[in-house]
């Protein structure tokens, strides 16, 4: 009996050999959701150490904390989210742990917890760590151990001996490093809801099938680039502006009146991961008009085509899927004949990162809601209509 548990000591501080299967079996342990309760914190532990809380670990790790605390990972609990869980929790507990899964993973986050096959009230629930989302320690740290990738050098050894070493030092893993990782918040499983043959959150397996995973780019190489955990996406102009290129074209410098115009917009997904965009909420608007002499938009000029994977409220059909895969192109053609001189042509791209959360908050305030539930709604729709931006908007002068 001593004799195996001295093996099995000396076994567990062997550095690991992390092959794919390994980091594969790793990452099914570390993502069992919600993810199970810390435990009993080592009696060794100070108070810093064993708090869960991301400023604790800002304390000592204050670059990954600056950054998160500008993500939307630290804004997951949002009023979006808070204004529809009193009804979930009410009539469909199950559902709500679900949400919780991504949202905010930790036992210690959500209210109701299982006991047995139950779902019942959670003793350790702390609304104060619920708020922030996903924390620090939902990607890192299981029964009050630290995981993370491996050292910059590659190395799996920490620099400090594991008695020495704050919280315990921490294992390390390629797993980290790994698309897989991110996986189980970004990607339905096969039977999960999908809709004309095509799930719903299908993200890592359209990074699959691009020529990125082929060169070995996972999704932090773009996304947390030199291991800052900034996480950009569609919400920003600047992470969106270096995957997708616009191009405006004309058949001809300058026209006469009579003259046939011909233009095209066009635009190439040239380095997102994926498809442009991912996601079924956001819908991207492409749009040419002409401008008369003074300015003004002639009438019945406009022309728009929407690049996005509409689907009907209620999740129940698809309406028409025009996103553009990895180095695919999405092109917009604009013809007309010049009918006055001084013509303008105005092209404009606008991204719409919320609009199907638009559409959803517009019909939950549109029937009865609780007060508290109603103001929170409120609220995220009025963060859905701010987040709008153009990417693209060009005049040229046609006489
Ligand atoms: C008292 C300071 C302190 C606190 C608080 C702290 N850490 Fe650490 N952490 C360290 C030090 C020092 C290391 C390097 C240890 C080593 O090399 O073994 C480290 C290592 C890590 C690592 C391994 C990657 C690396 O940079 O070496 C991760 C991941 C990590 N900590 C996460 C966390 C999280 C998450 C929290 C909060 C829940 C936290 N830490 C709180 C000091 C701290
Ligand atoms: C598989 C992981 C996953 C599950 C489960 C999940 N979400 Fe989300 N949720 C996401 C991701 C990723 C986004 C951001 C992309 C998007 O808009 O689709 C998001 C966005 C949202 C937003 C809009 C942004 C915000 O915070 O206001 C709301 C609201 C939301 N989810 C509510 C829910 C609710 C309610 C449930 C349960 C019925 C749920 N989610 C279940 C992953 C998930
Ligand atoms: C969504 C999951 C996620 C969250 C949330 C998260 N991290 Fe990380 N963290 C990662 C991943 C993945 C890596 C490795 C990235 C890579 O290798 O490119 C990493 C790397 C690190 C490292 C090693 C950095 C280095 O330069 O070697 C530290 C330290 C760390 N995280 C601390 C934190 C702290 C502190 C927080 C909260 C303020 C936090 N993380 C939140 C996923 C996360
Ligand atoms: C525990 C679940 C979870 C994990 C793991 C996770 N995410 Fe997320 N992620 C979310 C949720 C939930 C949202 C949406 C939050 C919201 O809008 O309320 C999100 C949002 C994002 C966004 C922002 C999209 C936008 O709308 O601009 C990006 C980018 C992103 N995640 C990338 C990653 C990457 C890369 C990894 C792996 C290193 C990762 N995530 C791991 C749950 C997760
Ligand atoms: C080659 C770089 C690259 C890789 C690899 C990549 N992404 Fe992205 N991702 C982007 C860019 C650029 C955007 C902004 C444009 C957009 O929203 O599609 C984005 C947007 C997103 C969004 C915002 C939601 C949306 O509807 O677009 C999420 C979530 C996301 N990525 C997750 C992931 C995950 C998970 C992986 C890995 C499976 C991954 N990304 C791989 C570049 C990349």
């Amino acid at each position: 009996m001593l004799v195996l548990m001295a093996i099995v000591v000396a076994s567990s501080q062997q550095p690991q050999k992390w092959t794919e299967q390994a980091q594969l079996d790793f990452l099914k342990r570390h993502w069992q959701v919600p993810i199970p309760r810390q435990g009993q914190s080592p009696a060794n532990f100070s108070a810093l150490e064993a708090s869960l809380d991301p400023a604790s670990c800002g304390a000592c790790h204050l670059a990954q904390f600056e950054d998160w605390k500008t993500t939307i990972h630290s804004r997951s609990v949002g009023p979006g989210l808070l204004g529809q869980m009193p009804g979930l929790l009410h009539n469909d507990p199950e559902t709500a742990v679900m949400c919780y899964c991504c949202h905010a993973p930790l036992t210690e986050q959500q209210e109701v917890s299982p006991t047995g096959s139950e779902l019942k009230k959670n003793p350790r629930f702390d609304a104060s760590l619920q708020r922030q989302g996903l924390t620090c320690a939902g990607c890192h740290v299981r029964n009050y151990q630290r995981f993370g990738p491996p050292r910059r050098d590659g190395s799996l050894e920490s620099a400090i001996p594991r008695d020495q070493a704050p919280h315990g030092g921490a294992t390390r893993t390629p797993a980290f490093e790994r698309a897989e990782f991110c996986m189980g918040c970004h990607q339905f499983e096969e039977g999960d809801r999908a809709l004309n043959g095509k799930l719903l959150e299908n993200t890592y397996n359209e990074w699959k099938n691009s020529p990125y995973a082929a060169q070995g780019i996972a999704c932090q190489k773009c996304h947390m680039p030199d291991r800052r955990h900034l996480w950009r996406g569609i919400h920003d102009p600047e992470m969106v502006k270096r995957g997708v290129t616009v191009e405006l074209r004309t058949n001809q410098p300058q026209y006469a009146v009579g003259e046939r115009l011909e233009a095209t917009l066009t635009l190439t997904n040239s380095g997102v991961g994926h498809y442009f965009p991912t996601y079924v909420t956001p819908k991207v608007i492409v749009q040419i008009e002409l401008l008369d002499a003074s300015g003004r938009p002639i009438a019945g000029s406009v022309q728009q085509e929407s690049v996005g994977r509409e689907v009907a409220l209620d999740l129940s059909e698809e309406i028409y899927d025009t996103r553009i895969p990895p180095k695919g192109t999405h092109t917009m053609t604009y013809i007309r004949s010049i009918d006055q001189p001084g013509v303008r042509l105005r092209a404009v791209v606008e991204v719409y990162p919320d609009e199907f959360y638009r559409r959803f908050y517009e019909a939950m305030l549109a029937g009865s809601l609780p007060m508290k539930q109603k103001q929170l709604i409120r609220q995220a729709l009025a963060e859905a209509k701010r987040s709008a931006y153009k990417i693209f908007e060009k005049e040229i002068r046609l006489s």
